[in-house]
């Protein structure tokens, strides 16, 4: 094949997701062309550590030799196969798995092949749910303030991120949204780990008043991802799972993000001991592997769309690649991996170290607001005055050149607009971390500098 310019050749073709296309004028696209654990070697054979798990996807390592083989495996025997009428082995058996682990009474599985499509047909089957349950007046979903649940429109209306859906706000669906708990700034005084969640009146509020037209709530469980790592304590789900029983809403648990030992446990859901309606999974069910998702619910929920088929009350909703064997052989590598326990025990290790390390190395410098962790995920959230929690004029994009830097010095760290955050893959050793915080901590210190902040 004729010698290709990577670099030139994608930025005639390629529109990068979530990118300013201009910015790449200064900074090429950075071609890949290996991975291996948590390491990116691009074309030129420079490394880069993966600290953001390629968009929270990557959970066990690039590469990882156990899920690889058994996707060459799976390549071999079926690739795919058409979902309605017809079934595969490696579907069944990750669906029988999925049952022993997940939240009690999460029992049907519905597949897809993306968080938002999961997303969105999680609010299809709520909504529908209710159509056939004799409550036909509840329409309307509600959702937390600084929410992401994705780019679809169902799904990008019931986040509230502005950096994503502002603009499209004319074409959006009408959503309640709820103000979420922000600890940081917490209006009641309190903190995180001592309050009673007072914030939670604002959930009282909106049920009281629109319960009646709410066939739905949708939760980033304990962690708002997008919104810069913002983390809220598991009584706020305690008291919401209670809610939602007594005003009859769903609750539908968006643990695209945190699922799969990324907050400590197996599901964030579980720091809280709840179950929800529905829960929507992604990322890392596949180690980051493939775009495939799942949206797990109840069998009274199930029970409420299986009729005769002329009654019409079947989920009309299907995505062509639902199902898909090869994601499912991804996924039971997965779940196979950490029914070894080796994953845990070795979280159960550095996951103290690495939160350690990162409130050592950036809690004593004077613009770090606060640092806050939840399992491997570590936030710093930068601030122009710690003291009066004043944030930097976001026209600067100081997370962005804080960034630039790191990639020279090999770590791949995305920030969330003045957030830095860690959120690797699991498997992370202590050496890699210490290497990570290092570089985040220079190139903080050094843009800070450079920017006379
Ligand atoms: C909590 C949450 N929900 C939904 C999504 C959307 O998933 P996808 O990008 O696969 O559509 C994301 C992606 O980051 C997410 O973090």
């Amino acid at each position: 094949m004729e010698k290709i310019d990577y670099k030139r050749e994608d930025l005639k073709y390629i529109w990068h997701p979530c990118s300013q296309m201009k910015d790449y004028e200064t900074l090429a696209p950075i071609v890949i062309e290996k991975g291996q654990g948590i390491d990116l070697i691009d074309i030129e054979g420079k490394t880069y550590k993966d600290v953001v798990s390629s968009w929270w996807c990557n959970l066990l390592g690039h590469c990882n030799p156990d899920i690889s083989n058994n996707v060459k495996k799976q390549l071999d025997e079926l690739e795919h196969v058409i979902f309605a009428n017809f079934s595969n082995k490696r579907i069944i058996e990750l669906s029988v798995k999925l049952s022993k682990i997940l939240p009690s009474r999460l029992e049907k599985f519905n597949y897809c092949d993306n968080g938002s499509s999961a997303v969105e047909m999680a609010m299809k089957m709520a909504f529908q749910y209710y159509q056939q349950t004799g409550k036909p007046k509840k329409i309307k979903f509600m959702a937390l303030t600084e929410g992401y649940h994705g780019e679809t429109i169902g799904a990008l209306s019931a986040g509230a991120c502005d950096l994503y859906t502002k603009i499209y706000k004319p074409i959006l669906m009408d959503i309640i949204h709820i103000k979420a708990p922000d600890c940081y700034h917490c209006h009641f005084g309190k903190n995180r780990d001592n309050c009673n969640c007072e914030c939670f009146c604002y959930a009282q509020e909106s049920f009281e008043k629109h319960a009646i037209e709410t066939c739905a709530i949708l939760i980033e469980p304990l962690l708002q991802g997008s919104a810069g790592m913002r983390i809220y304590p598991p009584l706020y789900l305690k008291k919401l799972r209670e809610l939602c029983d007594k005003y009859d809403v769903l609750l539908i648990a968006d643990e695209i993000a945190t699922g799969f030992y990324r907050t400590g446990k197996y599901f964030a859901c579980n720091h809280a001991d709840i179950s929800p309606d529905i829960m929507c999974l992604s990322k890392g069910l596949t180690g980051g592997y493939m775009p495939f998702a799942l949206v797990a619910t109840t069998n009274k929920i199930y029970n409420a769309f299986y009729d005769d088929y002329n009654t019409h009350k079947a989920f009309m909703h299907s995505h062509t690649y639902a199902g898909n064997p090869l994601g499912a052989s991804c996924a039971l590598s997965v779940l196979d991996i950490f029914e070894k326990g080796e994953i845990q025990k070795h979280l159960k290790e550095v996951t103290p170290y690495f939160n350690n390390l990162i409130k050592e190395k950036f809690l004593n410098l004077e613009n770090t607001g606060e640092v806050r962790s939840i399992g491997l995920i570590n936030a710093i959230e930068l601030v122009k005055d710690a003291k009066n929690k004043i944030h930097f004029n976001s026209k600067l994009r100081l997370g962005y050149q804080i960034y630039k830097k790191a990639l020279k010095k090999g770590v791949l760290l995305r920030p969330l607009g003045d957030v830095i955050y860690f959120n690797p893959p699991l498997i992370i050793d202590k050496k890699d971390m210490d290497f990570v915080v290092k570089v985040a901590r220079d190139c903080t210190i050094e843009t800070l500098e450079e920017f006379n902040l």
